[in-house]
């Protein structure tokens, strides 16, 4: 994800269907610091968001695998999120294993976590079907949250 995604990156930000269950539509200049803080966090650590985009180059959404300080504790975190168009047909669960391969394989991870809203029964089904293990019902950023942890030595390889 880079410079080149902003419009549509935007477009995702200020559609409320898509940010419902992520906190709320954000304005264009929280959109340019988000592209700026990934860029960042590319160079730091070779791995973060990536946008997806379907095999005719449409936008279908963004997710990666990044930093995430959870009470002064530095873990690293599953995301995921598509356009409208593109929720239903099973991308969210294909992403997430392939990420997880990423962060497990390529990274060297010993453990991901992933969180949602309590109440976001997609989110949490596409956790439960790649195999995290709910770890904690709580508050993350203001917010009742499933958090979810997978370890490294429990993931199975995508076919
Ligand atoms: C949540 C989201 C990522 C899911 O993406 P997706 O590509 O539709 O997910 P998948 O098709 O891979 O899997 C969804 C699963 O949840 C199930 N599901 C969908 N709605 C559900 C509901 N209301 N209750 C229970 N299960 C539900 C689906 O049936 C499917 O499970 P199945 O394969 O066993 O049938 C997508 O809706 C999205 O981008 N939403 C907006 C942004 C967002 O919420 N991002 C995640 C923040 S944590």
């Amino acid at each position: 994800m880079d410079e080149g995604d902003l419009a549509e990156l935007c477009m995702m930000h200020n559609d409320p269907r898509v940010m419902a269950t992520l906190g709320g539509i954000r304005s264009d200049d929280e959109t340019r610091k988000y592209l700026a803080d990934n860029a960042d966090h590319w160079s730091r650590y070779g791995f973060g968001v990536w946008s997806l985009r379907d095999r005719g180059g449409r936008f279908a959404g963004r997710a990666g695998i990044r930093h995430l300080d959870l009470d002064g504790i530095d873990e690293v975190e599953l995301l995921y999120s598509f356009m409208p168009e593109f929720w239903g047909a099973g991308m969210a669960t294909e992403i997430a294993e392939a990420l997880l391969d990423i962060g497990f394989r390529e990274h060297g991870l010993q453990n991901i976590v992933a969180y949602t809203l309590t109440d976001h029964r997609a989110s949490r089904r596409v956790m439960e079907k790649v195999g995290f293990q709910l770890e904690s019902e709580r508050d993350i950023k203001g917010y009742p949250c499933a958090l979810y942890r997978l370890q490294a030595a429990a993931f199975r390889k995508p076919i």
